[in-house]
């Protein structure tokens, strides 16, 4: 239901430009930009043709009133740097091309605010790629081949949705610079693996957080670390549900959960178990399991715990772990803001169920 109210959002964002001038050139077989277009349009559509390239002679300095632009469903390679000059462009489906990094929009940094290049083959974004664009505050970079998103590369825009979903990202990029203005995060089915709370306590604002379709299994309280949060999609994660999930019990109404009827993957004695049949009583009960050899019982709070840098330390104690069949640690795995303390508990000790 969430995505259906984002992909009407971002319908409507490309709707006509009141009283404006639209022109369709769609499905024309055309190779490029075609020239009998009015010096008064305000709407292009050139979706579904064979376009490769984008010239600046397409457009410069010849449309002054141009302000969307679809090109979707094109094989377009290349947008030629100082293309768009002299148009107050707005908005540019650029959806299902062949594109590979980000274009230079310099000629419309002021103007710029709806850019959608999904399904391209974008793989990295770097400083300086956006952050010229001022006006910039909706991203859409569904199904490209992101692997690396440089810090800091969205600072000087003004982003409130970024759609990062089926990209290949292992963990949350940083958006401290638009952390007063970040609303909406799609960063489903990429391949995360966890979700620290240094990676996202300071997005203020952000309301809306896709998160459905990575490899976590353990999440932060959420609700604390993100005052704003009302929209949270959590479906097809290996959860484990143990006591650091415990805060999901905790929600307010206004808050909502989209995940599995079955979500949780471990323990396997609640595999087959509804969220609702599991109660906040038995998650705080049930301890975290850090390796195939150890677990970590919640203290203090449910607060999480990474297990990921609870798991290295464990490792590279493992010798004293052994012999001290109990090992009781308070402090050693403050984690980030977490101020909880945890006992680390052997495979024997699971099993007596500490
Ligand atoms: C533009 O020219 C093409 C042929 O080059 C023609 O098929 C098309 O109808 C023309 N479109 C307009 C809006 O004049
Ligand atoms: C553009 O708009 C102007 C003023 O509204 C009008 O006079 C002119 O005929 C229009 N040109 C075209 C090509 O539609
Ligand atoms: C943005 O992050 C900074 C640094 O963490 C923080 O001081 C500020 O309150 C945050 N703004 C919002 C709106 O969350
Ligand atoms: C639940 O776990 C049991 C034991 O590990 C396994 O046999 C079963 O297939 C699992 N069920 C699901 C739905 O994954
Ligand atoms: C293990 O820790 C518990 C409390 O956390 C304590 O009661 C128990 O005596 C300890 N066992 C050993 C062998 O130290």
């Amino acid at each position: 239901m969430e995505i259906f109210r984002l992909v009407t959002m971002l319908v409507c964002l490309f709707e006509t430009t009141l009283g404006g001038l639209e022109q369709i050139f769609d499905d024309q077989g055309l190779t490029s930009i075609p020239l009998n277009i009015s010096g008064n349009v305000t709407d292009l559509s050139c979706e579904k043709n064979a376009i490769n390239t984008i010239r600046t002679v397409d457009f410069n300095d010849k449309y002054p009133h141009l302000s969307s632009i679809l090109l979707a469903e094109n094989v377009i390679t290349l947008i030629e740097d100082g293309s768009f000059k002299g148009t107050k462009l707005s908005r540019i489906r650029l959806r299902k091309n062949d594109i590979s990094v980000i274009p230079d929009f310099s000629e419309v940094k002021s103007t710029l605010t709806t850019i959608d290049l999904a399904v391209n083959k974008i793989t990295e974004l770097s400083v300086g790629d956006l952050s010229y664009l001022t006006q910039l505050t909706t991203l859409n970079l569904l199904s490209n081949r992101i692997i690396s998103v440089a810090d800091g590369c969205f600072a000087g825009t003004n982003l409130g949705h970024v759609i990062l979903d089926k990209n290949l990202l292992t963990n949350i990029p940083d958006f401290l610079a638009v952390n007063a203005t970040l609303r909406t995060l799609d960063i489903q089915s990429n391949e995360l693996v966890d979700v620290s709370p240094g990676e996202v306590s300071y997005l203020g604002k952000l309301e809306n957080f896709y998160l459905k379709g990575n490899r976590i299994s353990l999440l932060p309280d959420l609700a604390k670390y993100l005052p704003s949060l009302t929209k949270l999609m959590i479906n097809e994660l290996p959860l484990q549900c143990c006591c650091g999930m415990a805060w999901m019990k905790e929600l307010s109404e206004s808050f909502s959960v989209e995940m599995d009827t079955r979500p949780c993957v471990s323990p396997s004695k609640w595999n087959e178990s509804t969220w609702d049949e599991i109660t906040g009583e038995m998650l705080r009960r049930e301890p975290c399991e850090i390796d195939a050899s150890h677990w970590i019982r919640c203290q203090v709070t449910s607060d999480i715990i990474m297990a990921s840098r609870v798991k290295e330390h464990v490792e590279a104690n493992s010798d004293y772990l052994n012999e001290q069949e109990n090992m009781s640690i308070t402090g050693a795995f403050r984690v980030d803001k977490c101020p909880s303390a945890y006992v680390v508990l052997s495979a024997k000790e699971y099993d007596h169920r500490v």
